[in-house]
């Protein structure tokens, strides 16, 4: 059911404290590689968003015992992983789950099938299907699109020159090559993606190393078997990002947001808003399940300036890349983002979407063919007038986008398809409302 919210006007300062939700690709990897340990494992800090809870439906199908011990703490027994699913396994909206589910599931003796939703059956799975049928995965599609049926084939471990610096074609090669006794599975990729597999498997022991060749990056993992271990999930700074942005466009906002996973393959933004000049400090920082973690104070930042996004920073802040495109309209000068292609194959075409719905507020936003040319404030005041309808296009990064380009509006704002958000960040607008007390 297609749910509307409406903005009301420039949002007060956002002042005060908060924890940061959940990581989504952490939580979603808590799952899927906690079932590999075919042991008993508490994880902590799990995400309940729509697409991790899709997950975590496949893996009770595939014969795990999944238990909640409170809303955000899970408990998973794999002891009878895997087993021969009764139905189609669903992925909803989430390409994580579909990409990692196939790594996972090719190397089973038994059919299934992985489908989607609407948006997900767009997307691009010849990434997966290519590579791991070079493994010798089985593998049918609808023209390189969902739904996917895996059958039983025989792996071979390979080495795979990723064209695309992209976390879940590395994680699905991952997954199928520790199950694969043949050989050893190598992926090297052209920039360094998200890493948490790579940190997660050396978290429960698994047999991996990465490395820098070339100038590709590179891991390589063989046939093992992983100690069952609790885990931490730390915080989604894709989440966190929408808060962080919020807090330095909205006049007088003073905020700490709390537990922010720090991973470097994902602070690309931190990086990008020291360069534009925000008013952002990085506190507190410690190891949580082998990942970085810590706080970060952000202010109301009125003298940021734009600046340039290309190459290897990209993979490091692929996600935040709408929200980055509206804290442009709001620094003074020109922001150029590009070498950002893939954007068109996430849950929407983000470059089309993001332009279409930005330039409805009145932002000097122009799509390219990798990214966006973003005319900044000239000078004095760049806020909206507001009285703007939206579009989500089933894709929660745009409805969020288009949420706070609302609280930098002058008149209520409308944005449609709003149930999106609880895909990656259910609490949203209860976050929003508290920091606005
Ligand atoms: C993800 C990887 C990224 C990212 C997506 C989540 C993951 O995609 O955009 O939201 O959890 O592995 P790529 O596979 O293109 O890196």
């Amino acid at each position: 059911m297609c749910r509307s919210i409406v903005t009301q006007g420039f949002s007060a300062p956002l002042k005060g404290e908060i924890l940061t939700p959940p990581d989504k690709s952490m939580s979603h990897r808590s799952l899927i590689i906690g079932s590999l340990t075919k042991g008993k494992i508490k994880i902590s800090n799990f995400l309940t968003g729509a697409d991790c809870l899709a997950t975590l439906e496949i893996l009770k199908e595939l014969g795990c015992e999944i238990n909640f011990l409170d809303k955000n703490t899970v408990v998973l027994n794999a002891k009878n992983a895997y087993m021969a699913p009764k139905k189609e396994l669903y992925c909803g909206n989430s390409g994580t789950t579909m990409r990692l589910m196939t790594g996972l599931l090719c190397a089973q003796n038994f059919k299934s099938t992985l489908s989607g939703d609407v948006s997900l059956s767009k997307r691009p799975m010849k990434r997966i299907i290519e590579p791991l049928s070079l493994m010798g995965a089985n593998i049918k599609s609808n023209d390189n699109k969902a739904p996917l049926v895996i059958e039983r084939g025989k792996l071979k471990g390979i080495e795979y020159k990723s064209p695309i610096a992209s976390a879940q074609v590395k994680s699905a090669l991952l997954l199928a090559g520790l199950q694969t006794p043949d050989g050893t599975t190598t992926v090297l990729e052209p920039h360094l993606s998200r890493n948490h597999t790579e940190k997660m498997l050396q978290f429960f022991d698994a047999d991996i190393e990465t490395f820098t060749k070339d100038g590709l990056f590179g891991v390589t993992t063989r046939h093992s078997s992983l100690t069952p271990k609790d885990l931490n999930v730390t915080g989604d700074i894709s989440s966190a990002a929408f808060i962080m942005i919020a807090a330095a466009i909205i006049k007088n906002s003073d905020v700490i947001i709390k537990n922010i996973g720090l991973n470097p393959t994902r602070t690309g933004l931190i990086d990008v808003m020291k360069r534009m000049k925000a008013n952002i400090e990085v506190l507190n920082c410690d190891l949580v399940s082998n990942e970085e973690t810590g706080d970060i104070r952000i202010k109301y930042s009125p003298d940021m300036e734009g600046c340039e996004i290309g190459g290897d920073i990209i993979p490091r802040l692929i996600d935040e890349i709408p929200i980055i495109a509206l804290l442009a309209t709001q620094a003074k000068g020109v922001t150029v983002i590009k070498d950002a292609r893939d954007l068109k194959n996430k849950e929407s075409d983000r470059i089309a979407c993001v332009e279409r719905e930005l330039r409805k507020f009145g932002a000097k936003i122009q799509g390219t063919d990798d990214g966006f040319i973003i005319e900044g404030k000239n000078g004095g005041n760049a806020l909206f007038e507001g009285n703007t309808e939206v579009e989500s296009y089933h894709d929660h990064r745009i409805a969020m986008t288009g949420y706070i380009a609302g609280l930098i509006s002058e008149k209520p704002c409308k944005i449609n398809g709003f149930e999106w958000v609880e895909t990656s960040f259910p609490n949203f607008l209860n976050i929003f409302e508290n920091l606005r007390k």
